[in-house]
């Protein structure tokens, strides 16, 4: 009699644990937010701890989340890498492209830093190609900086290798990037990118974007701007 009346709740938990168990994980959580490759604080002072944390864990985590919650809506994202995403954002809805970018832009940008003294220096193939196409490496920082300070608002500047080879520089608004199909933007594969939006400076620098953009430099990881030229030669 007792296991009469206990078989029926017993089948409905064994049932609900049977579904957690080998129901497959939703397609929403197909995108997944980066760890940093060091320590919060191992870009200081060039960038201080409190903002590489809101900059990685809420302003990076959101367009990881933002972009997760819209593939129920847009199913073809679960089958899309993020990077060949970005070459088809001009079919997707504006809220994929900001976010996509968004989660794009943010996982490169981690991986181009490194603690000041240990991003080592530009490889013979890639100062070759920059001296080819700037002149200099003062060239080169002079323009990027450039780039990276007239870019009205929020965005990005950017190192690129183009289609037929040669290097250029260039910058994007919001979280659009050289890999993006959409006109206004021109085309590449990005080296080395930077995010001026105020977001990743401000609580240190307030205004200041250039002092910032100076500091940067100390933090570029040459080995991996090297490793993605490389990849592309
Ligand atoms: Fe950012």
């Amino acid at each position: 009699m007792v296991f009469r009346s206990l078989r029926r709740p017993l089948l409905a938990w064994l049932t609900a644990l049977a579904l957690l168990l080998f129901t497959p994980a939703p397609a929403w959580a197909d995108f997944v937010l980066p760890p940093l490759p060091y320590a919060l604080d191992a870009l200081e002072p060039a960038i201080d701890a409190t903002t590489m944390t809101i900059h990685h864990d809420r302003h990076h985590g959101a367009y990881v989340a933002n972009l997760n919650s819209l593939i129920e809506a847009n199913p073809t994202l679960a089958k899309l890498s993020l990077e060949t995403l970005q070459g088809q954002i001009s079919s997707f809805p504006v809220a994929v492209r900001n976010n996509a970018g968004g989660h794009w832009n943010h996982s490169q940008f981690w991986a181009v830093m490194a603690p000041a003294g240990e991003g080592g220096e530009p490889s013979a193939d890639l100062l070759a190609a920059i001296n080819g196409a700037f002149g200099s490496m003062e060239t080169l920082h002079s323009q990027f900086n450039q780039a990276a300070t007239g870019r009205f608002g929020s965005g990005w500047a950017w190192l690129i290798r183009k289609s037929d080879g040669n290097l250029a520089i260039t910058s994007t608004a919001n979280q659009d990037n050289p890999l993006m199909d959409l006109p206004g933007i021109e085309p590449g594969t990005p080296l080395l990118g930077l995010d001026v939006w105020e977001h990743a400076y401000y609580l240190q620098y307030q205004n200041r974007r250039p002092d910032y953009i100076k500091a940067w430099w100390s933090l570029v990881n040459w080995s991996e701007v090297n490793r993605r030229y490389a990849a592309l030669s």
